[in-house]
């Protein structure tokens, strides 16, 4: 098994609570609030964990609520390195209104990171990656990252002989892809990002993708299409994989689920269709959790055998793989 290690730059405490109808200019009292580790990266560790596999999550962190970060991903018994800063780790909130049901997330910026702990940071995935290894960048970048930090990241990577995979948006996902990632799993507005192009449609999906695949340098990519499951494209192969219908309690963590579940497949050295299924899978088992719960490996287990039970639109021009 390959070693997959985890890295957020932008990690947070995710505090989520309930109240019995959202009002203005009222004192609002809140349920008792869960504290749950996240960001993209970490995320990802902890469903990887939920798969029953282990990854090195590493990340950026600082203050009482960095500790606090630390401490909540070992009691997870979650393998962790920490590349600590002056800031305080960031704390998003998440308020549901029983009255309607409704959820209200407020994502906060983070903290400044300066250009020393950015760099330190670097320099500690450069002391730690292996050649063979799976290096997962996911989310955002706080103050004072520079937009090209993934593609600093990749140029690393690509030196070591790491498999570099890209989970974020906007600039930092355009110019992280520059130096080219071994995989891709964006969302449509990703893709369209990634196109230069406003928007894309569901015809022209699998040409967009060929091209930019082209273009760049990237092995895999798999377009995320929310309740329409995904489009698997290597040079060899593309595959729809038809995403079951359940019922769905919350879509947050969805594209993290999916992410985790792709990469623990690709370290178990599983072929790409049985990854993009799976991935199919864990993203869907996530909607079946409230609020910012994450995928359970018993629904996961369930919904893939429903995937490979009812193969969606396969056009492999070659199927070893
Ligand atoms: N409503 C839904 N019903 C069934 N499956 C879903 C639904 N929404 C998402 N999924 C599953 O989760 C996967 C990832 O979802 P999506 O395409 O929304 O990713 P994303 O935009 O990266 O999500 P996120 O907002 O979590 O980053 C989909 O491929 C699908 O398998
Ligand atoms: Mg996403």
């Amino acid at each position: 098994m390959n070693k997959v290690i985890t890295f957020t730059v932008n990690p947070a405490l995710d505090k989520s609570t309930s109240v019995k109808g959202m009002k203005p200019h009222s004192k609002l009292r809140c349920a008792e609030p869960v504290v749950e580790p996240g960001g993209g990266g970490v995320n990802i560790s902890k469903v990887i964990k939920e798969l029953g596999s282990d990854s090195l999550c590493t990340y950026l962190a600082g203050g009482p609520t960095g500790l606090q970060l630390k401490n909540l991903l070992s009691s997870a018994n979650i393998l962790q390195q920490i590349v600590g800063i002056e800031g305080w780790t960031r704390e998003n909130i998440a308020i549901t209104d029983n009255a309607t049901g409704l959820q209200y997330r407020f994502g906060m910026p983070g903290p400044k990171v300066i250009e020393q702990e950015w760099r330190q940071s670097l320099v500690h995935l450069e002391g730690i990656l292996m050649e063979g290894d799976y290096l997962v960048a996911s989310g955002s970048l706080p103050p004072g990252v520079p937009d090209d930090f993934y593609r600093n990241l990749a140029y690393l990577a690509k030196a070591k002989g790491v498999r570099f995979i890209l989970d974020t948006h906007g600039e930092p996902l355009r110019l992280g892809v520059e130096a080219g990632v071994f995989m891709l799993k964006p969302n449509l507005a990703e893709l369209s990002t990634l196109c230069g192009v406003e928007r894309l449609d569901f015809p022209e999906l699998e040409v967009n993708a060929r091209k930019f695949m082209e273009d760049a340098q990237c092995e895999i990519m798999v377009v995320s299409l929310g309740p329409q499951g995904a489009l698997l494209v290597t040079a060899e192969q593309s595959e729809r994989i038809i995403a079951p219908t359940v019922k769905t309690k919350s879509t947050i963590g969805a594209g993290d689920s999916m992410m985790a579940g792709m990469v623990q497949y690709l370290s178990l050295g599983k072929s790409y269709r049985e990854m993009a299924r799976y991935g199919v899978a864990c993203g869907t088992a996530a909607t079946m959790t409230p609020g910012t719960q994450l995928c359970r490996k018993e629904d996961v287990e369930t919904l893939y055998r429903w995937i490979n039970a009812h193969p969606g639109n396969k056009k492999a021009i070659r199927t070893d793989s």
